[in-house]
């Protein structure tokens, strides 16, 4: 009998296998489905920082009225007030599926800089979520903010959700980060039970005969796992904390090598998205034989197996092979 069970920032897991925030996580329906095809765990989509400031402000939602930088900078927002069913509403959605599953259940709060919203997470633990998922998505616009300091402003906010909530909590970080290994051991020390890597940034598109702007949503493919693979088996070891791979986990192979590399959990939207939530199982499947046929026991005897730590060769990993792999290629062409 496979082992395939896994720890998670505290949480214990049946498997590795998470189903990332995504629309398909919105729905008790969908994650009582996700939690019949062995879906583990799941996050549910995000709460925005801005709904709840647009919120606490009291600011009426026509979006189009006034003239001023604030209603226009709203303005390129989607309805925020009803975006994931809105504030009030994202806690009863994490009531009802609590009540529907038996799998944990992660709220996700997405903001980048601490204030008032923070105590907000403390209402989502006590509407029953298990861990929450903190996403800083930014996209640092302002010349004349230093990566310093925004840096510190994240590692603020981690000090902050921690002291508002009893229950783990989870980074989604960019890996846009010049020392991201000393940023992680950062959050770490701020408190962060565990770091999801990482987040996807969506690349707006030029519409060339409106000459707009154009936002543009693709999914993954296993090719998106790579990155992520290559710094989990960096921070694996380095950091005291729970690691998570979200981002081109689409097949059992995916899912191995996230657990190689130091992961302890994998998890996936756009093979959901793709496939359909059944699609989960063919995974699980497709895991538990492979495990067979290369005679491991359990989840817990490779974690970790090919991360920096592990690895014959480390520099594999480090800037010394960025010389082997362009020069290797030549030799190929040449040839
Ligand atoms: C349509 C869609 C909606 C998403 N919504 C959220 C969200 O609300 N919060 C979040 O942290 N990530 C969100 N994500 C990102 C996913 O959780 C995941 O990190 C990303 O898609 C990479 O994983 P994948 O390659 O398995 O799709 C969304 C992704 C998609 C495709």
């Amino acid at each position: 009998m496979i082992d395939l069970s896994t720890g998670y920032m505290g949480l214990q897991l049946v498997n590795p296998l998470v189903a990332s925030a995504g629309p398909l996580t919105e729905s008790a329906d969908n994650v009582r489905r996700m939690e019949d095809a062995g879906i583990s765990a799941v996050v549910l989509p995000s709460l925005f920082q801005e709904q709840i400031e647009l919120e606490s402000t009291g600011l009426d939602l026509d979006l189009n009225r006034g003239g001023d930088g604030f209603y226009e900078a709203l303005g390129y927002l989607p309805n925020l007030a009803h975006y994931n069913t809105g504030p009030e509403g994202y806690l009863e959605r994490i009531a009802r599926i609590k009540r529907a599953v038996r799998i944990p259940v992660i709220a996700s709060f997405n903001g980048t800089t601490p204030s008032g919203w923070v105590r907000y997470v403390h209402q989502m633990e006590q509407a029953g979520a298990d861990a929450i998922e903190l996403n800083i998505y930014g996209i640092e616009t302002n010349p004349f903010r230093s990566s310093d300091q925004v840096e510190l402003d994240y590692i603020s906010l981690v000090r902050q959700v921690k002291l508002a909530v009893k229950i783990p909590v989870s980074v989604k970080l960019t890996p846009f980060f010049s020392a991201l290994t000393h940023m992680a051991t950062c959050l770490v020390k701020a408190g962060a039970d565990a770091l999801v890597l990482f987040n996807r940034f969506y690349q707006p598109d030029f519409d060339l005969e409106s000459l707009e702007v154009v936002p543009r949503l693709s999914l993954s493919t296993s090719e998106d796992l790579l990155m992520r693979l290559h710094w989990v088996a960096i921070l694996y070891g380095n950091v005291n904390a729970s690691l998570a791979i979200t981002g081109g986990v689409h097949t059992a192979e995916d899912v191995l090598k996230s657990v190689m590399a130091g992961a302890d959990v994998a998890m996936t939207t756009s093979a959901l998205l793709k496939n359909g939530i059944g699609y989960a199982r063919h995974i699980l499947t497709g895991l538990e034989r492979w495990m067979e046929e290369h005679e491991y026991e359990s989840i817990r005897q490779m974690k970790g197996s090919m991360s920096h730590r592990s690895v014959a060769d480390p520099t594999a990993l480090e800037r010394g092979n960025y010389m082997r792999v362009l020069s290797s290629y030549q030799l190929r062409a040449r040839t």
